[in-house]
């Protein structure tokens, strides 16, 4: 597995010119728009790369993209794997941990998410304060690789206070509100049931998604500080509606100006 992610790490740096990215972004559904502010110098299709997984959601591009933004170099994937297409949750966290071969030292992620938060509302950014892992498993069971990290990993500070309040004072300085809360995350396809809503609630989750836990698990694992904002993007409280995915991807659509905006100042600031 080493040698996998250290072969996929060496073919990037070979053709990238030996780019050294300091910060990674994952860009969750209807978030592509950071992209538009990235001084491109390299793209990379995900096919093209060794062992690299290829995204099947149709609305994302598998790609990466190399580049400045805010003044920092960046590496940013652009389509993600989920656990529901049928990736394990070790190819989910793969680029994780080919990013920290190239010498990632901060993960940003996005996501869209359901808000479980009754003061909530559809639109909300919710800046990630912590998670609860509701995946059948996690990315780092199976031999450890101590080159990446060490066995028993500490989640003390899953989501780095100083990104945290760094997102916090963008906000207030363009004045926007976020949230900030519990992501719990699990495995989808399906939405929740009223009585599971109610029970992610019961567990102290504020907001509910299909992604980031497993890749912040690897970041946190090979030492790589991480932040995440969800857009929240239909509403998991009350009277619970079906759920319309082209109105989720409208909300996320919506809601991207202030994602972008927030994301763009905070790398300034990192
Ligand atoms: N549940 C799970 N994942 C989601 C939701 C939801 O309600 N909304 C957006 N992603």
């Amino acid at each position: 597995m080493l040698k996998k992610i250290k072969n996929t790490a060496e073919f990037i740096q070979d053709s990238t010119n030996q780019f050294q990215p300091q910060i990674g972004i994952i860009l969750g559904t209807g978030l592509g728009g950071l992209v538009n502010d990235v001084n491109i110098e390299h793209e990379i299709e995900y096919e093209d790369i060794p062992s690299f997984p290829i995204s099947t959601v149709e609305s994302h591009k598998g790609k990466l993209i190399f580049g400045e933004l805010s003044g920092k170099k960046v590496i940013i994937m652009q389509g993600r794997f989920h656990y529901y297409e049928g990736y394990s949750l070790k190819e989910v966290a793969f680029p994780v941990q080919v990013m920290k071969f190239l010498g990632v030292k901060t993960l940003l992620i996005s996501n869209a998410a359901g808000g479980l938060n009754s003061s909530y509302k559809k639109g909300d950014l919710m800046v990630i304060k912590d998670h609860i892992n509701h995946f059948p498993g996690n990315p780092l069971i199976g031999e450890n690789i101590e080159e990446i990290g060490p066995r028993f990993v500490d989640m003390y500070e899953p989501y780095a206070n100083t990104l945290i309040s760094k997102a916090e004072a963008a906000a207030n300085k363009h004045e926007f509100t976020i949230q900030k809360g519990v992501y719990v995350g699990l495995p989808g396809p399906m939405l929740e049931t009223p009585a599971e809503y109610n029970y992610l609630r019961i567990i102290g989750a504020d907001a509910v998604g299909m992604s980031t836990v497993p890749e912040v698990i690897a970041a946190k694992h090979a030492n790589i500080n991480c932040f995440a904002c969800s857009i929240i993007t239909d509403i998991c409280f009350g009277e619970i509606k079906p759920v319309d995915i082209q109105d989720i991807i409208n909300t996320a659509m919506e809601a991207e100006p202030r994602l972008t905006l927030l994301f763009k100042e905070l790398i300034y600031h990192i």
